[in-house]
């Protein structure tokens, strides 16, 4: 069964904490928390007072998306501040197997995010050492932006990458996600749909996050 992360990105800053309490009383899985410095993406999101909230109010793992430079830095706070899944962009590290591992040192799993333009071959030998691959399918740094239709192929080379080296990596697919294409990339391979402008501008957020899970 594939699991659904509502992005809180397209939440309701003026009143999150209703928005958490959808997501907790929702078919959900995670809650995807995308942070950005201003510096890898072209955009600022939240950061740490935001992860308080969360933490303290979100009753389900918290899958953290950093789209942020050097996240090394950072890997000890957002331990404290309660994630559960801490990923960081392949672009943004220089010494990614270390980045992971020091993930994992810290008791979290280990997530890589790589950007619509970065080829599968370059996870090759560290597949077996990665809990997640966020696979972008658009270019970080905004909500509702269009769906990259490539994602597909690299969704299916994944998945047999994966296969060959006897990995139990989950393939999550971030941006973009709708009706539309939800159960084609299931189809393809994917374990894990982010959904941000989906859900939220939905009339109905519940229900669609429902729809989402159904196959
Ligand atoms: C984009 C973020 C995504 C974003 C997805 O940089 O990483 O998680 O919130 O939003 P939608 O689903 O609206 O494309
Ligand atoms: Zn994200």
């Amino acid at each position: 069964m594939h699991l659904v992360a509502p992005s809180v990105l397209s939440a309701n800053f003026g009143n999150l904490q209703a928005d958490i309490e959808m997501i907790n009383n929702s078919n959900a899985d995670w809650f995807h928390v995308d942070v950005m410095d201003g510096v890898f993406v072209p955009n600022i999101s939240f950061g740490f007072p935001v992860l308080k909230v969360l933490q303290k109010l979100a009753k389900k793992p918290l899958d953290v998306h950093l789209m942020i430079v050097d996240p090394d830095r950072y890997v000890q706070a957002f331990k404290e501040a309660g994630a559960n899944i801490l990923t960081v962009h392949l672009e943004a590290c220089t010494h990614l197997h270390r980045s992971i591992q020091n993930i994992k040192n810290h008791g979290m799993k280990a997530g890589v995010a790589i950007n619509p333009h970065t080829n599968i071959s370059l996870l090759e030998d560290t597949i077996s050492e990665i809990d997640v691959v966020c696979m972008m399918s658009v270019n970080p740094g905004f909500g509702g932006q269009k769906f990259i239709e490539n994602t597909y192929n690299k969704v299916e080379k994944l998945k047999n990458l994966i296969a060959s080296k006897n990995a139990k990596t989950l393939i999550e697919i971030d941006g973009g996600v709708d009706l539309e294409n939800y159960k084609k990339l299931i189809k393809a391979g994917a374990s894990v749909l982010v959904a941000g402008n989906t859900v939220f501008s939905s009339p109905d957020p519940t229900a669609m996050i429902a729809k989402l899970k159904s196959v």
